[in-house]
């Protein structure tokens, strides 16, 4: 009779509900865990087919609903955790992660109000001053937990833009964008993330409003090219709002010379903001803490905990280094932050967030850091980037394989290279190879480019993968590219 009373409360009825839905849920979890495959292997037509939406006016019940998730979702789902699985900054999470998820869920606080979220909201607060503390910002609280990268770089860039405006006495909060829009750039290297320009056009400034900036053979932002650039810009009437640089690019893993770049943003009274999604892991690194040298100079920073802090998604964050300028955002809703309770000392986390009804996402970092400890932490995020080192001198001795750079995180970017020069047919053999893996559902390798020829990418998060699971991998390409080079 679980299902008479769907909604969870304390009722003994739906506690047992509750109780037999997640036990049902978690087996169920268990058994795939265990699957040896990463993926079933089905085709896009073959799901298409095979997932049929089935809602009934009576329903089907709690037991059967979990039942037929498990049939259609869990069992062609991909197996993240899987050595095979490197493809995509897209992490294995750990188990303190998932019971963090637990208690969130269960909870269903909201992040908007503190009526909504009393200890949450204390919580999330004191994770930011520890972040900023780790960032090397001043104390404070100016920050919000994200949904992640792509969100945390839009804020950034949202306020750089506002104070731009603000500067020269025009609130785009109040009146919306202003003059000839054509001329206002944002500069970021060219193996930025994209979602820089898909921000920009959300703000009303478009695509072509972000000049790119040439890159060194590192994929790091060239800061003679970024200086002959402001000068250019300068030169033509244009006006540059914000530089984003990037700490850990997506496929290489670059950290552009941050200091350096602050250096200029100072110069020209620009704002920098510092997309440190992935690369802002090494806040937590015995290791490689100094490949982040000159974050703390930055306007904004970009954190995101569900790529190498291997937390499930979502969960990101953002730093804003003077909190003066979210002003630029306030908006006073009489329902959740209204004068009377911020007079009283009330906190809201909605005046620093772009979203309202927001998930308690601060809760897995911060169980996560107390489980882990600081020591544990460091050691799986400094184990990818060691792993990468390796694995790149691994590919070196093979005479099929080509390194296309020396890694930086985890990522290695390499190509099979058969003997031909025509690099045409090699960019393709290299797209099939990763479409064969991932079809015969053994192994999801990334396929990217590199000086716009295909490549192949391992994106090595995972601490439980070691050398010898990335040679098994590496095997299986050279068999792949192989056969397909016979067919
Ligand atoms: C450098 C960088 N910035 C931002 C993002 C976007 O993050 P999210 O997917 O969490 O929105 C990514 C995603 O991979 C990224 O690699």
């Amino acid at each position: 009779m679980s299902d008479l009373n769907p909604i969870l409360s304390g009722s003994a009825q739906s506690i047992a509900a509750y109780q037999d839905a997640i036990e049902q849920s978690t087996r169920a979890v268990v058994e795939w865990l265990k699957q040896p495959e990463m993926y079933q292997g089905k085709t896009v037509e073959q799901l298409r087919e095979r997932i049929n939406l089935n809602f009934t006016s009576q329903g089907l019940g709690n037991q059967a609903a979990i039942e037929r998730a498990v049939e259609y979702f869990l069992k062609d789902s991909l197996l993240v955790h899987h050595a095979q699985c490197v493809a995509h900054l897209h992490c294995p999470s750990l188990v303190i992660s998932q019971a963090a998820e637990v208690l969130i869920n269960a909870t269903n606080q909201s992040m908007d109000s503190w009526d909504q979220s009393p200890s949450a909201t204390i919580i999330e607060i004191k994770l930011i001053e520890w972040l900023r503390e780790q960032v090397g910002y001043a104390a404070g609280d100016a920050g919000v937990f994200t949904s992640g990268g792509t969100q945390s770089n839009l804020m950034g860039l949202m306020l750089a833009r506002d104070a731009f405006f603000a500067r020269q006495g025009h609130s785009i909060q109040q009146d919306g964008l202003i003059g000839d829009l054509s001329k206002i750039k944002v500069f970021c290297s060219e193996s930025a993330h994209f979602s820089v320009q898909k921000n920009m056009a959300l703000m009303g400034l478009g695509y072509r409003s972000v000049t790119q900036v040439k890159t060194d053979a590192f994929s790091r932002m060239d800061v003679a090219d970024l200086k002959d650039k402001l000068a250019q810009a300068k030169a033509n009437g244009e006006q540059v709002m914000a530089i984003v640089a990037t700490a850990g690019t997506t496929d290489a893993g670059a950290i552009d010379p941050l200091a350096d770049i602050a250096a200029l943003a100072a110069e020209h009274q620009i704002w920098l903001h510092v997309d440190a999604a992935w690369g802002g892991a090494l806040l937590l690194s015995e290791k490689y803490r100094n490949f982040l040298n000159g974050l703390q100079l930055a306007d904004s920073v970009t954190l995101d905990f569900h790529k190498q802090f291997f937390q499930t998604i979502s969960c990101g964050a953002f730093l804003l280094k003077d909190a003066r300028h979210y002003e630029l955002m306030r908006y006073q809703a009489a329902y959740l932050n209204s004068d009377f309770d911020e007079e009283a000392g009330v906190p809201n986390l909605v005046s620093k967030s772009l979203q309202t009804t927001r998930r308690f996402d601060a809760l897995k970092l911060w169980m996560g850091l107390e489980a882990l400890g600081k020591k544990q932490y460091a050691e799986i995020i400094d184990n990818g980037v060691t792993l990468a080192r390796d694995v790149a001198e691994f590919v070196k001795t093979q005479p099929h394989l080509e390194l296309v750079m020396e890694p930086q995180l985890a990522s290695v970017l390499f190509r099979f290279r058969p003997e031909s020069d025509d690099m045409a047919f090699v960019a393709l053999l290299n797209q099939r190879i990763g479409d064969v893996l991932l079809a015969s559902g053994s192994a999801n390798v990334g396929v990217t480019e590199a000086d716009g020829i295909t490549c192949l990418k391992l994106t090595l998060l995972n601490p439980t993968v070691c050398l010898e699971d990335v040679k098994v991998l590496l095997a299986s390409v050279k068999v792949t590219a192989e056969k397909l080079l016979k067919a």
